[in-house]
C-alpha cells in the first residue's frame, strides 16, 4: 500500500505525459495505491471556499451529509424549507461545478478508462471528523472498505476523489493492509462469498421495503454486492481486526487532492474538517488490471461467478 505523489508540473494539460504513464497510474490505483496531488488540480474561487468553510451546522438548513446527485442534478441533506433558500441554491451551484470539474479532470487523467464509469454522488463534508458520535456501521474512524447499502455496484469498482478544502488543517487518514490479504486473514467461513439465489434476497427485500417492487434492477444486489456490504459491516464491527491489523497513517494537507479505490483499500478518517468528494463506479471492462479487482479475487476464492 503506497502513496504516489503527483506534482502538477508532471501533467501536460491536466493529463499524464504519455499513454504509458496513464496506464501505469490506473494500474497503481487498481492495485491499492493512493494517488496524491499535493496541490489540487481543480480550481476553486476564494469566494466559494469562504462560503463552504462558513457553513454553520447547527440551526442551519444544511444537514450532516450533503450529497449531490449529478444525474438528477439534485442536492440532498439540505432543507430548502428552512427559510435559507439562497444558501441552498449557492451550495447546489458549487457542488454542480465541483462534480463537473472532477469529471473533466478524470476524463483526461484516467484516459485509459475512456469514461467507462457510472457517475455516482459527490459530497460535501463540513463536520469535524474527530469524535463524531455515530452508530458503529456509520462510523468512518474505524477501518473499513466501502460498499453502499442502497447502491449495489454489480462488480463495478468504487473510485473516490477527495479534496481537503480546510484552510490550514490536514485531513488525517489511516489505511490498512490490502483487500486480498485482509479477506483471507479476517474473513471467517460465515462471511465467505455466497453464490446463488440467496444473493438477491436482500436486494429484493430492500426494494419491497421502499415500495418499489421488482421494477428496480439497480437495487438488486448480486452475490458480489452482498459480500462487499457484509465485509464493510464485518470490518467495522470486528474488534480483533481493528486492534490487530497494521495501520498506516497519511495526513493530507490543506489544498491537496487524492484518489483511491475505497472498495479495497481499508481506510478511516480520524480528524479533519471540510472536504469535497466525488465517487465514480468504474466498469469492470474498463479496468487495466482486472486480475487484482475484488470481483476476481472473490470469484477465485468462491470458485464460482458472483455477478
Ligand atoms: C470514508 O470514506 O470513510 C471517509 C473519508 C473521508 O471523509 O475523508
Ligand atoms: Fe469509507
Amino acid at each position: 500500500m503506497a502513496l504516489a505523489t503527483i506534482p502538477l508540473e508532471q501533467l501536460v494539460d491536466g493529463r499524464p505525459a504519455t499513454a504509458e504513464q496513464a496506464r501505469d497510474w490506473c494500474a497503481r490505483l487498481e492495485s491499492g495505491d493512493i494517488l496524491f496531488f499535493p496541490e489540487t488540480p481543480l480550481r476553486f474561487t476564494a469566494d466559494d471556499l469562504a462560503f463552504l468553510r462558513g457553513q454553520q451546522q447547527t440551526g442551519s438548513s444544511l444537514h450532516k451529509n450533503i450529497a449531490y446527485k449529478p444525474k438528477m442534478d439534485k442536492l440532498s441533506g439540505v432543507d430548502a424549507k428552512g427559510g435559507d433558500g439562497a444558501t441552498v441554491e449557492r451550495l447546489h451551484g458549487i457542488m454542480r461545478g465541483y462534480s463537473r470539474q472532477v469529471v473533466d479532470f478524470l476524463s483526461g487523467f484516467l484516459a485509459p478508462y475512456e469514461r467507462r464509469w457510472r457517475l455516482d454522488y459527490a459530497s460535501f463534508r463540513p463536520l469535524e471528523e474527530q469524535n463524531r458520535d455515530l452508530p458503529r456501521r456509520r462510523r468512518n474512524d474505524l477501518l473499513h472498505t466501502d460498499a453502499f447499502p442502497t447502491r449495489p455496484t454489480h462488480g463495478a469498482r468504487i473510485l473516490r476523489f477527495f479534496d481537503n478544502i480546510h484552510p490550514e488543517r490536514t485531513r488525517d487518514w489511516v489505511v490498512g493492509d490490502p483487500f486480498a490479504q485482509t479477506v483471507r486473514r479476517f474473513a471467517p467461513g460465515q462471511i465467505a462469498p455466497r453464490p446463488g439465489n440467496a444473493a438477491t434476497r436482500m436486494g429484493k427485500g430492500l426494494a419491497r421495503a421502499v415500495g418499489l417492487g421488482k421494477a428496480v434492477p439497480s437495487l438488486k444486489r448480486t452475490a458480489y454486492d452482498d459480500f462487499m456490504m457484509r465485509f464493510h459491516n464485518f470490518l467495522k464491527e470486528n474488534d480483533q481486526y481493528q486492534s490487530e491489523t497494521a495501520r498506516y497513517p497519511w495526513q493530507f494537507p490543506a489544498g491537496s487532492s487524492w484518489m483511491v479505490y475505497t472498495d479495497t483499500v481499508p481506510h478511516a478518517v480520524l480528524a479533519g474538517q471540510y472536504a469535497l468528494e466525488q465517487t465514480l463506479l468504474v466498469e469492470p471492462e474498463a479496468l487495466v488490471k482486472p486480475e487484482v479487482s475484488p470481483l476476481r479475487i472473490l470469484e477465485t476464492m468462491a470458485g464460482t461467478r458472483l455477478v
